[in-house]
């Protein structure tokens, strides 16, 4: 049987491809969702991808994932803000790879803290799409140093 990663999406992001492309790029969060998928299948991981604009869904939703193989986060604009995705981190026992799509530390001031940064397993930032691809792969890579 496949195992479970999550893939969780904040704030905005179901804006994709309309929302400034020129810093976040052409793809909607669908073909962002297809892309994904296909790639988890490769390496043998089936995909809860979710997205929501409000904290306590994706508090929920790291919550659900406790026993799962892994998490990857964008958690878009509550990074540099929430303590309670900091906590919900915290609080569940599955590895969590904060990502972004742009460079974070290339942009505003005010997006080069993150309050998940700390708790999680590892940051990937910068790469676009390729972000979440290279996330799948490291959390494929913990799972099988596990084995
Ligand atoms: C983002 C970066 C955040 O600073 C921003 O608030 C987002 C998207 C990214 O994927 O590059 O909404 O997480």
């Amino acid at each position: 049987m496949a195992s479970t990663i999550y893939i969780l999406n904040g704030p905005n992001l179901n804006r994709l491809g309309i929302r400034e492309p020129g810093i976040y790029g052409g793809a909607t969060l669908e073909a962002l969702e297809a892309m994904t998928r296909s790639h988890a299948e490769t390496r043998g991981f089936a995909i809860e991808f979710r997205q929501s604009n409000h904290e306590g869904d994706l508090v929920d939703w790291l919550q659900a994932a406790d026993d799962s193989d892994g998490v990857i986060l964008n958690a878009g604009a509550f990074t540099h803000t929430s303590i309670a995705l900091h906590d919900a981190i915290r609080s569940i026992r599955a590895p969590v790879v904060e990502v972004h799509l742009s460079n974070v530390f290339a942009r505003e001031d005010f997006r080069h803290h993150s309050t998940i940064s700390a708790v999680a397993k590892g940051v990937i930032c910068g790469f676009g799409p390729a972000s979440y691809i290279l996330a799948i792969d490291a959390l494929a890579s913990l799972r099988d140093a596990e084995q």
